[in-house]
């Protein structure tokens, strides 16, 4: 029986994030609602950051809305396969944010069977939170304006918040391999940081090669060293998570080297979309990342199985391609 890998595709936040234009609500929806065809285990659906920094993800209170309304949900729900749903919370304020709109919406729906049913959680929709921090100091002030320190405190209400309402918690740590703006990354420094997040509280680890410059060596050593400290039950489960971007087509040999050290959990994003704004250097547009469909194709073919229906991602990442005008331009 091949071993099972955790796809999670992250096209309706990282894949629109970073687009020239904004996407309507109301495309987003129908492609979380493609995404949710496809098997995929997760669906990061936006995030709960301030829009003067993130424009494009501005409608993510009016988006959860949509997503889980009376009319929708239930239409949802008839190609559901379990999948799970999570956003990324920079701060306490993104995070009552979160809380309070799908608590409302949990009180409304409460009644209304079969839809609360089929839910798991009691008071949400979002099954997870993800914080975000970084491995390099320069990337986290100009991503999120704090320091690694300052970010870890930001992060301990939001942490012990989210697993006392029962939601699981992903730990980003972006510039894992390296950063636009002071190079290669010591995967000791990766460590480091990994090890505070898992202090706090995160379930899950994941590691951010933000500008998609891993190949398959530093993936080993980046993958050792956290190995070394966090631990083999870390691998153990679902509990690490590789998040590649890919600016050189190695990222799908850096797939192929991870699931060879353990790794079992993966991120992608459909028709490669993706970026982070705050990744950008001058004429240098942060890359995209793995496309979900190479992601999920290179996983097959080194003999594992995912829950992903080809056909039903192919049809995703055709509307993706067609609301963010990919149809008429190059990537
Ligand atoms: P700040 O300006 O330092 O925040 O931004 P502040 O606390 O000083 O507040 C300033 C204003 O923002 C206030 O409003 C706050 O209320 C408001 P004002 O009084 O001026 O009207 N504010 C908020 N509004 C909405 N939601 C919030 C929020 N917090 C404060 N949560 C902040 C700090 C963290 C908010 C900002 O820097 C930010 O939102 N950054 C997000 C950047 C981002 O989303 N980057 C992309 C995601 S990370 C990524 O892509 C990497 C990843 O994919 C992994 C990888 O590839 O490596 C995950
Ligand atoms: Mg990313």
């Amino acid at each position: 029986m091949p071993e099972r890998v955790r796809i999670t595709d992250v096209s309706p936040r990282d894949g629109l994030q970073n687009e020239p234009g904004v996407i309507a609500t109301a495309d987003k929806v129908r492609l979380i609602e493609l995404l949710c065809a496809t098997g995929v285990d997760e669906i990061e659906v936006t995030s709960f950051v301030s829009p003067k920094w993130v424009p494009q993800l501005g409608d993510a209170v009016e988006l959860v809305r949509m997503l889980f309304d009376r009319e929708l949900f239930p239409r949802l729900l008839t190609n559901w396969h379990g999948t799970e749903f999570s956003a990324l919370v920079p701060n306490e304020f993104g995070w009552k944010t979160l809380w309070e709109t799908d608590r409302k919406l949990c009180d409304d729906l409460k009644n209304s069977d079969p839809i609360w049913k089929q839910t798991r959680l009691s008071d949400g929709f979002i099954d997870k939170v993800s914080v975000f921090t970084s491995a390099s100091e320069t990337f986290n002030k100009r991503n999120i304006n704090a320091t690694i320190d300052e970010s870890i405190v930001r992060f301990i209400p939001v942490v012990s918040a989210a697993r006392a309402t029962g939601r699981e918690v992903r730990g980003y740590i972006s510039c894992a391999v390296a950063c636009p703006f002071e190079g290669s990354i010591d995967p000791r420094r990766v460590v480091a940081v990994a090890e505070r997040l898992v202090a706090l509280g995160v379930t899950e680890i994941d590691l951010g090669d933000t500008i998609g410059s891993a190949v398959p060596a530093s993936i080993v050593q980046l993958l050792q060293a956290i190995r070394e400290r966090l631990g083999k039950r870390w691998f153990d489960g679902f509990q690490i998570t590789l998040h590649l971007h890919d600016t050189f087509g190695r990222a799908a040999d850096c797939v192929k080297t991870a699931l060879d050290l353990g790794v079992r959990s993966f991120d992608g994003s459909v028709a490669g979309l993706g970026g982070c704004p705050y990744a950008s250097t001058p004429g240098k547009r942060a890359p995209g990342n793995i496309s979900t469909e190479t992601l999920v194709r290179t996983i097959h073919d080194a003999g594992y199985t995912t829950g992903v229906n080809l056909d039903a991602l192919a049809q995703a990442a055709a509307f993706a391609r067609k609301i963010t005008g990919r149809d008429h331009r190059s990537p």
